[in-house]
């Protein structure tokens, strides 16, 4: 039997609930396209992957150096350890910015509130991640997908980046073949391509692009995505590798989740404190 009251709520559902629904995703689930590898441009596809802007003035000379970011939570990024601990706090928070391309051809820019750096830093490896936090009020989009647990595959592995190619900033997709961490090791031994333990990260994830050969190099801030689930979700953070070829690489997210979280999670009041206590444990 069909009662105005039930329609009523079809309405109610469809105008309200489902889109309210939608927005309480706390990340990006936007559906894949089928996208050609390489260069794809000044695209809105992506919207969490982005790069720390930072200003060196250098005598007369203002240089800008360049990093990729992936946004993991609302107002945090991702970013190299390495390179953001070489900036100075006052450059970081008065001549740095992070840029995203939400929209084509429309970047979009922050300004830079803080960054913590993981505590292995110092002791463990150069190569491991640091969060930034922007300090734009409102983001006008979503986070990057995190799996739920440790994720294996080899079939719908991408690298995706910035490249700087044509003049400007321009997001890469590199399909990706998926290697064990042994083989990967040997690979390096047998190379001889690394000296210190200090750069390679305590946990990694390794593979290397499948069709592209000449010209391609890994930059900090490549980041290791699958669409396995159909929405791309973060696996890794890339390093600089010694070229797209070879087995590289990258800084398992998964095992850093819990710091993550804890470190983005607590409420700003205890900010200050936080923060004292991660630099006495430095
Ligand atoms: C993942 O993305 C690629 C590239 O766009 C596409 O060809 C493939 O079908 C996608 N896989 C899944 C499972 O959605
Ligand atoms: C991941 O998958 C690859 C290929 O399917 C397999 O060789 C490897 O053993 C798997 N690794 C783990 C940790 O399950």
């Amino acid at each position: 039997m069909c009662r105005p009251e039930h329609f009523l709520w079809i309405v109610v559902f469809y105008l309200y609930l489902l889109p309210m629904l939608y927005c309480l995703q706390s990340c990006e689930m936007a559906a894949n396209r089928l996208l050609q590898e390489g260069n794809l441009g000044e695209t809105g596809t992506f919207p969490w992957l982005g790069v720390l802007r930072v200003h060196l003035h250098e005598g007369d000379s203002l240089k800008i150096a360049v990093t990729g970011i992936v946004l993991v939570k609302d107002k945090y990024a991702i970013a190299n350890a390495d390179d953001v601990s070489r900036i100075p706090k006052h450059v970081f928070r008065d001549d740095s910015q992070a840029m995203f391309v939400p929209t084509a051809g429309k970047p979009w820019y922050s300004r830079l509130k803080d960054y913590i750096t993981h505590f292995e830093y110092d002791y463990a490896t150069f190569h491991t991640i640091a969060l930034v936090e922007l300090a734009a009020d409102e983001i006008p989009f979503k986070p990057i997908c995190w799996p739920g647990y440790s994720f294996n595959t080899s079939t719908d592995l991408y690298a995706v980046g910035y490249t700087d190619e044509r003049q400007l900033l321009e997001k890469v997709i590199y399909k990706l073949q998926y290697i064990s961490q042994e083989m990967c090791t040997e690979f390096y031994q047998r190379s001889g391509l690394l000296s210190s333990t200090k750069y390679i990260p305590t946990h990694f994830q390794c593979g290397f692009a499948v069709n592209y050969r000449e010209n391609c190099a890994w930059d900090n801030g490549m980041v290791m995505v699958s669409n396995t689930t159909g929405t791309w979700m973060l696996i890794a953070f890339g390093i600089q590798g010694p070229g797209c070829a070879v087995p590289s690489r990258f800084i398992d997210i998964f095992t850093y989740l819990p710091w993550i979280q804890s470190t983005t999670s607590i409420e700003s009041v205890y900010d200050d404190f936080r923060k004292k206590a991660v630099h006495t444990l430095q």
